[in-house]
C-alpha cells in the first residue's frame, strides 16, 4: 500500500472551469444542479436508480422490487422485470430515427459504411435467426473473437436479441488465451473472422481459433466465420459456416427475447491476482441502466453528437461505451478498425475531421504514443467539432493531459476522466462536464448514486486530504458484477471478504484532496496496468514457468513513458545462468513464447537472468525489493535475509 507520493500529480493543483459555451448547453449545466441529483440519489437512493429505470429502459413487464439485499453480496436489482437489450439499443428508436445513422465506421484500408439504425436492426435480426437456427437458446454461451468492425457489434447485439451471453475475447489474444475462455466458459459456438486489418497486417483470427479449437474446446460445435480479409484459410467442414450463408435467407425480424433483469448479458474476462482470468458476469437491466446514463451524464451526449470511443469490443469500454450505451441513446457512433499510426500519427485526427467527431474518448497510453509525433499532425486536421474529450484505463500524468487540452480541445472542451473498471460496468467517479471543473489526473468526483470512499486497513474511512487508501465503493449499484462465471467463492473472496461484506473493494489505491476530489494511485493487487490494460503478473509468470527452459519467474511492472508500465521478469533458468546475464536469443524467444501464450500485450520488455529470486524467510517473492530494482531505484529494502549478496547485483543487473 502506497500512501500518496506520486509527486508529479501531488504539486498539480490547476483547476479548469468548465468552458461557458459548453456548460450553457450541457444536460447538467451546473454545480447545483448536480448537488441536487447527488443529493437526491444519496437520500434515496433506491427510489433514485428505479426513477431512472422506469423513465430510461423499455419493460416489457415492469420491476416491482427495486433492490433485492437478501443474499448480500450477490445483490439483484429490478427484479420480476422483464426486458431485452437489444429492444432497448435498436427497436425503441425505429419510430424516430429509423434512418439515422447509427454506426459510421471505417477499415484501416480506408473503406466506409454508413449504417443506419433500421439496417442494424435488419443485421442483427438475421443473425439471430441465423444463430437460432443453430439451436441457440437463452443462456447459451457465445464466444466472439472478432475483429473491430461492425459486425462485432451486430453479434454482440444479436446475442442480446436470444438472451444468449455473449464472452467477447479480444483479437490481440492468443490462441491459447482464447481456448482459456471458451473452456471457462463452456461456449458451444464461436463467431469469429477470417482475419482483420491491423498496423498493415492480417489479424489471423482465424487461424488462432483453428489453434484453439484443435487444442481443446470440446463444448464449441459451430464456429461462425466472417468474410472480411477474404484471405486463404483453413475450412473444417464439419464445424465452420460463414457469416454470410448463416444470415443469407433470414428474416429481418427477430421477436425479441424477453429476458429478467438479472439474465446475464455477458462475461468478460479480466485478469486478478491468480494466474487464471476471472469471468466477469454482468446483469441486463442494471447494466445498461449505467451504461446509458453515463453517456448522458458524462458524454453530455445529445442527438446530433458524432461519438467516438476507441476502445475495442474486447475490453470493457468497448461493451459499455460501443456495444451498448451510446446505442441505447439512439447516438452515432463511430467504429475504426485498424491502429492509430496508419498510415501515420494523424489517422485519429483525421478520423475526427472527416466523420465530424464531436466527443473522443480514448486512453492515456494512446494520447502519449500520438503526443510523441508532434503538435504540427494534430494542428493541420480540422478538430473544430470537438467539443468534448475523455480518458480511461490508467491515470493521465499532467503532461499528456495538458497535451489534450491545448492541442486537441483548444482549450475548448472539458476532460473526462473516467475511473471504473470491468466489474463496475460503467464510470464510477468521473467529471460530469458542465458542472465540475477538473484538474489534470483528477477523475474528479463519484457520479450520483454511486458512494466512493477511502478507507483504511481496518475499514475506516480516511477522512483526511492526501492521505492514501483503499478505494471502496459503499453501497450497491446497478451495473456492478454479479458473480465470477463458475467461481463464486472467488467473488466474495476478491471483492467482499477484506471488509466482511461492507464495501466492494475495487482494488485501487487512492487518495482524496481538499476539495474532495479523487486520485487514483494505482493497484494495490498483484495486477499490472499496461497500455490501460490488466495484466496478472501471475499470468505471465505462468506462461514464463511453462517454457522448457524456465524454472522460475518473478514479473514486476516498471513505469513506462508510453505503455504507463512496462513489463519486467526476472527469470531461473533450469541448468545455468547466461554468461554475464546475457542471452538475447534466449531473451527473444521467451519473449515471443509469452506472446504466444497470452498476447502481444504481455511481452515482457525486459527480461534478467538471475540464479535466483529474493524470497522471504517464507519463501514469497520481494516483489517491493524487485520493483525498485526494475526502476533502477536504490534499494531501501531490508535485504539481510538474503542468502546471497551476490544475487542483488545480478537482479540490478551488474553481474
Ligand atoms: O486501476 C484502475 C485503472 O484500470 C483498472 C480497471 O481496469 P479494467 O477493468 O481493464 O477497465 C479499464 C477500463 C475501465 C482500475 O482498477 N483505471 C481505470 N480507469 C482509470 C484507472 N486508473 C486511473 N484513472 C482512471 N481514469
Amino acid at each position: 500500500m502506497s500512501r500518496g507520493n506520486i509527486n508529479s500529480i501531488l504539486k498539480e493543483d490547476r483547476l479548469f472551469s468548465p468552458p461557458t459555451p459548453f456548460s450553457e448547453q450541457s444536460r447538467i449545466k451546473s454545480r447545483a444542479d448536480l448537488n441536487a441529483l447527488t443529493t437526491d440519489a444519496k437520500e434515496n437512493n433506491e427510489v433514485f436508480w428505479a426513477k431512472l429505470a422506469r423513465e430510461k429502459l423499455d419493460w416489457q413487464t415492469p420491476f416491482t422490487t427495486i433492490l433485492n439485499t437478501e443474499h448480500a453480496p450477490h445483490f439483484k436489482w429490478f427484479e420480476e422485470g422483464t426486458l431485452n437489450i437489444s429492444f432497448n439499443c435498436i427497436d425503441r428508436h425505429l419510430k424516430n430515427k429509423a434512418d439515422k445513422t447509427a454506426i459510421i465506421f471505417e477499415g484501416e484500408k480506408g473503406d466506409m459504411r454508413h449504417i443506419s439504425y433500421q439496417a442494424l436492426h435488419d443485421d442483427v435480426c438475421r443473425l439471430a435467426n441465423g444463430l437460432k437456427s443453430l439451436g441457440i437458446i437463452a443462456g447459451d454461451r457465445i464466444v466472439i473473437y472478432m475483429p473491430m468492425t461492425p459486425e462485432a457489434v451486430i453479434a454482440m447485439q444479436a446475442c442480446a436479441r436470444i438472451g444468449a451471453i455473449h464472452s467477447v475475447v479480444f483479437g490481440g489474444f492468443s490462441a491459447t488465451s482464447l481456448r482459456d475462455r471458451i473452456e471457462d466458459a463452456g461456449a458451444t459456438l464461436l463467431i469469429t473472422a477470417d482475419g482483420g486489418f491491423r498496423g498493415g497486417k492480417i489479424v489471423e483470427l482465424k487461424a488462432a481459433a483453428d489453434q484453439a479449437l484443435a487444442a481443446g474446446c470440446p463444448s464449441i460445435k459451430q464456429t461462425i466465420v466472417l468474410k472480411r480479409t477474404a484471405h486463404d484459410i483453413h475450412w473444417n467442414t464439419d464445424k465452420d459456416i460463414w457469416w454470410h450463408d448463416i444470415t443469407a435467407n433470414q428474416s429481418t425480424e427477430c421477436e425479441p427475447t424477453w429476458v429478467s433483469s438479472e439474465h446475464p448479458l455477458f462475461l468478460l474476462y479480466t485478469s486478478g491476482s491468480t494466474g487464471k482470468p476471472k469471468g466477469i458476469q454482468h446483469s441486463s437491466a442494471g447494466y445498461l441502466l449505467n451504461a446509458l446514463t453515463t453517456v448522458e451524464w458524462v458524454f453530455d451526449i445529445k442527438d446530433d453528437d458524432i461519438f467516438w470511443c476507441t476502445a475495442d469490443v474486447g475490453w470493457i469500454t468497448g461493451h459499455t461505451y460501443v456495444a451498448y450505451g451510446p446505442l441505447a441513446t439512439g447516438s452515432t457512433i463511430v467504429i475504426y478498425e485498424g491502429a492509430p499510426t496508419v498510415p501515420d500519427g494523424g489517422r485519429f485526427w483525421s478520423l475526427c475531421e472527416r466523420h465530424g467527431v464531436t466527443i473522443f474518448y480514448t486512453a492515456p497510453t494512446a494520447i502519449r504514443a500520438l503526443m510523441k509525433f508532434g503538435d504540427d499532425i494534430p494542428l493541420s486536421y480540422n478538430l473544430e467539432k470537438l467539443r468534448l474529450l475523455g480518458t480511461v484505463g490508467e491515470p493521465i500524468n499532467p503532461e499528456a493531459w495538458m497535451w489534450y487540452h491545448r492541442i486537441i480541445g483548444k482549450e475548448q472542451c472539458p476532460i473526462v476522466d473516467t475511473w471504473w473498471q470491468t466489474e463496475t460496468g460503467a464510470h464510477m467517479i468521473a467529471p460530469v462536464p458542465g458542472a465540475i471543473p477538473t484538474k489534470p489526473g483528477s477523475c474528479t468526483l463519484a457520479l450520483p448514486g454511486i458512494e466512493a470512499a477511502i478507507v483504511d486497513e481496518k475499514g475506516n474511512e480516511i477522512l483526511e486530504a492526501d492521505v492514501g487508501g483503499y478505494l471502496v465503493i459503499k453501497k450497491p449499484w446497478p451495473s456492478m458484477l454479479r458473480t465470477i462465471w463458475g467461481d463464486d467463492q472467488r467473488y466474495i473472496d476478491t471483492y467482499w471478504a477484506k471488509f466482511e461484506g461492507r464495501y466492494y473493494l475495487s482494488g485501487d489505491s487512492a487518495r482524496r484532496d481538499k476539495a474532495g476530489y479523487f486520485w487514483i494511485m494505482g493497484r494495490i493487487d498483484d495486477v499490472l496496468n499496461v497500455s490501460g490494460h490488466r495484466l496478472g503478473t501471475m499470468e505471465v509468470e505462468s506462461a514464463l514457468v511453462a517454457h522448457e527452459r524456465v524454472a522460475e519467474a518473478a514479473v514486476v511492472g516498471k513505469p513506462d513513458e508510453i505503455k504507463g508500465e512496462g513489463i519486467f521478469a526476472f527469470v531461473v533458468l533450469l541448468g545455468d545462468r547466461p554468461e554475464g546475464g546475457v542471452n538475447e536469443a534466449l531473451t527473444q524467444e521467451l519473449r515471443q513464447w509469452v506472446s504466444e501464450q497470452i498476447g502481444p500485450i504481455a511481452k515482457p520488455d525486459q527480461i534478467r537472468y538471475t540464479d535466483n529470486l529474493p524470497k522471504t524467510r517464507s519463501g514469497k517473492i520481494m516483489r517491493r525489493l524487485l520493483r525498485s530494482i526494475a526502476k533502477g531505484e536504490a534499494i531501501t529494502q531490508d535485504t539481510s535475509t538474503l542468502e546471497d549478496e551476490d544475487i542483488l547485483k545480478q537482479l540490478s543487473g551488474q553481474a
